[in-house]
């Protein structure tokens, strides 16, 4: 099972839905009894259900780490054996969590088992993501690394808008479809978050967790190590323009809401 950091996704989900909710409407929460959010991470999208639905909202997932992080009940299980009998939610959710297994279809079988009602999943097109930065160069090479990236990752991490296909090869009913993007900005004043995320470039940490995904994406080892070294400039190149207080960067991830009947 691939792991996640509890402080990359707080950073990651920062202003997630703040802005706008219209691509969650074909989810009618504001009349759902019993919603269960799998692979709820640290509870991003746990907290907007819960503000959403008058019912009951069970975030379920795999690292009993993250769900330390989420308030209310939460609870430890696998998306392909939810410790729940037949029905017992009337909407099941997940964001962010088909594009990271083998196997979403199964998954998506075992979400409708659990559920009366409906399924949502909620899903980024990350082929699709873009970044715009003050710093020259940083919107290239964030897409020279995503290709490698995309390429050598062995689940579909660009799976956007076939989640409505994955549904309905799952066996649900009238699947609808809508667009979120998100887009996160890092400007002046900055938080801690982005100054940790500019000291990650400098010191190419960031990118040395993906080193074996770049190179199974067709990067050789030397084409890596100056991929790298580029990389570490940029980041000198921000943590002086954040000196400067000029530093600005917007990246949008394309998010697929995909909602089906049981
Ligand atoms: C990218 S994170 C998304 C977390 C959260 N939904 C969000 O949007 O911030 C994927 C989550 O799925 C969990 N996960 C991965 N495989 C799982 C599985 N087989 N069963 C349950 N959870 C799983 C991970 O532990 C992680 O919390």
């Amino acid at each position: 099972m691939r792991r996640f950091d509890a402080e990359y996704l707080t950073h990651t989900r920062r202003g997630m839905w703040a802005d706008s909710r219209e691509a969650l409407s074909t989810l009618d929460l504001s009349t759902r009894e019993r919603v269960l959010d799998v692979g709820s991470g640290t509870g991003a999208l746990t907290r907007v259900l819960r503000e959403e639905t008058p019912g009951d909202v069970v975030g379920v997932d795999a690292d009993p780490q993250l769900l330390d992080h989420v308030e209310g009940p939460a609870v430890v299980g696998d998306a392909f054996g939810l410790p729940f009998p037949d029905d017992t939610f009337d909407l099941v959710v997940c964001q962010a969590l088909l594009i990271n297994l083998p196997e979403p279809v199964d998954a998506v079988r075992e979400f409708a088992r659990v559920s009366r009602d409906g399924v949502a999943v909620i899903e980024p097109d990350n082929e699709s993501v873009t970044v715009e930065s003050t710093v020259d160069g940083e919107s290239a090479l964030a897409g020279e690394a995503r290709e490698h990236y995309l390429a050598g990752v062995d689940t579909d991490v660009t799976l956007g808008s076939d989640v409505a296909s994955v549904l309905a090869e799952a066996g649900l009913a009238s699947v609808e479809i809508t667009r979120y993007d998100h887009a996160r900005t890092i400007a002046p004043p900055y938080g801690e978050a982005d100054v940790e995320s500019a000291r990650r470039k400098a010191s190419g940490s960031g990118i040395a967790t993906d080193r074996e995904t770049l190179l199974d994406g067709g990067l050789s080892t030397e084409a890596y190590d100056r991929l790298r070294q580029r990389w570490r400039q940029m980041g000198r190149d921000v943590i002086e323009q954040m000196a400067d207080r000029t530093y600005e960067r917007t990246e949008t991830v394309p998010f697929y809401v995909a909602v089906g009947q049981i």
